[in-house]
């Protein structure tokens, strides 16, 4: 297995390109499953989840083709519709594949993902859609048994929660159902929107897009005409490289970078002392001379993400104050609190919410990462250790970042990766 050997630093300086976004890849890839031509996608970021996901595709007969610059998906030869443990026990947006394979052919079989390190991460929201739409939906065995031998039927759907790859998976599943589907608390993530931006090129007529209520017109079980499309840039992935400008005092200049997708994160940055001079698809922190302390919530976007709460954990250690960060989405995030300890970090649990008593000075030591984003605010904290700390079970982080640490080599980290 991989690790990270990490010296902390004085500062940071240069430039970074932004990746596609992870969680704009996998609902896209998985909708090549309603197109009838080979899809070709630009700009899908190197990281494991994407492989896994275009793994399953191929497991089901898909044809999936990596070129330099795109990769092409031709999902005609599709002859099974299980998706089995192996795959999806290692990534729960697996779970993706469902609505656009009973949509298409009447019939599918998903493992159940399972719980995974952060929360129990039910699926109870997709599968009730389902069976509203028409579904015959059990559990036989640890998987997700779903027929509709005649097709979904479009109905008025109401999320008890906002759930982004429920909002996801019902909107594929509409997009080939026989009528009108309404989704009333739908997810409004920027990952979403371009999913519905995609299907509403490719002539299925989504109204609504962006906001907490969608309207799709299914094509009745008619396949679709899929144009080349490009991911839409990482906005966590941004967001975590903001963090390193603002942890190490660095001025750092992101490019193909979305700033519109930033706008909690980027206000949280403020309230902190940072400031940024932004263009259409860069931008420039100026970080704070003294980092201030911050009040966090995690709520669905537009408000503050939850993928960006273990990174302005690490930021918080360093800031002039105490800080409060309250997780809202999941039950079990804050397994990075303790690793952050070991370091130094002064932080208090009680519940969902973390109480950071900075400015602690951070010392380097063996940590482990627990889940894709506690990995990264480990990355983030060891930046500004005194000492080497090594960051061990990366596998965590390839999940979701592309290069992290030839990236920030690049603008003069001391980090390498070696083997255990
Ligand atoms: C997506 O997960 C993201 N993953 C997560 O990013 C992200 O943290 C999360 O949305 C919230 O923004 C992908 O897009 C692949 P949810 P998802 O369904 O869709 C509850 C990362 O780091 N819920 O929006 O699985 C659920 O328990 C990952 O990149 C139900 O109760 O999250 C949670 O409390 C981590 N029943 C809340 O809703 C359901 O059927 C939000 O979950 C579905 C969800």
């Amino acid at each position: 297995m991989d690790y990270l050997k990490t010296q902390g630093v004085d500062a940071l300086n240069g430039t970074i390109e932004i990746s596609g976004a992870k969680n704009a890849s996998l609902p896209l890839i998985a909708m090549t499953i309603l197109a009838k031509n080979r899809v070709i996608i630009k700009n899908l970021p190197h990281v494991a989840d994407i492989k896994t996901l275009l793994k399953l595709l191929s497991n089901l007969g898909s044809e999936c083709e990596f070129l330099e610059d795109h990769v092409t998906v031709d999902t005609s030869k599709i002859h099974e519709t299980k998706a089995t443990y192996d795959i999806v026990k290692t990534m729960r947006a697996s779970i993706l594949v469902l609505g656009p394979i009973l949509t298409r052919f009447g019939h599918c079989e998903v493992s159940l993902p399972g719980g995974c390190a952060i929360g129990q991460r039910p699926i109870d929201l997709h599968l009730k859609a389902l069976e509203q739409m028409g579904a015959n939906i059990t559990i036989e065995a640890g998987y997700v048994q779903a027929t509709a031998p005649n097709g979904l039927k479009g109905c008025n759907i109401i999320f008890d929660k906002i759930t982004v790859t429920g909002t996801a998976n019902i909107v594929m599943a509409a997009a080939l159902a026989h009528g009108t589907t309404t989704i009333t608390n739908a997810a409004r993530e920027p990952e979403v929107v371009q999913l519905c931006e995609v299907l509403n090129k490719s002539g299925v007529k989504i109204d609504g897009i962006g906001t907490a209520i969608l309207t799709i017109e299914g094509t009745g079980g008619k396949l679709i005409d899929i144009d080349e499309f490009s991911i839409i840039p990482d906005r966590i992935e941004a967001g975590t490289y903001l963090c390193a400008g603002a942890i190490t005092k660095s001025e750092l200049t992101l490019t193909s970078v979305e700033p519109k997708h930033l706008g909690a994160v980027l206000s949280k940055l403020e309230e902190m002392g940072c400031s940024f001079t932004t263009t259409q698809d860069t931008i420039t922190i100026h970080p704070a001379k003294e980092i201030k302390p911050v009040k966090i919530v995690t709520q669905e976007y537009p408000a503050f993400p939850t993928d960006m709460q273990a990174q302005f954990l690490a930021l918080a250690t360093q800031a002039d104050g105490v800080s409060l960060i309250e997780e809202r989405l999941f039950e079990n995030r804050f397994m990075h609190v303790s690793e952050l300890q070991r370091m130094g970090a002064d932080i208090t649990l009680n519940g969902h919410t973390a109480t950071v008593n900075g400015k602690t000075k951070l010392s380097g030591t063996d940590v482990m990462a627990t889940d894709l984003r506690a990995s990264s605010a480990l990355v983030l904290a060891a930046l500004v250790s005194e000492g080497e700390t090594a960051i061990h079970r990366i596998y965590h982080l390839d999940r979701g970042y592309d290069s992290l640490e030839k990236k920030l080599e690049g603008v003069g980290a001391k980090i390498e990766r070696l083997k255990e």
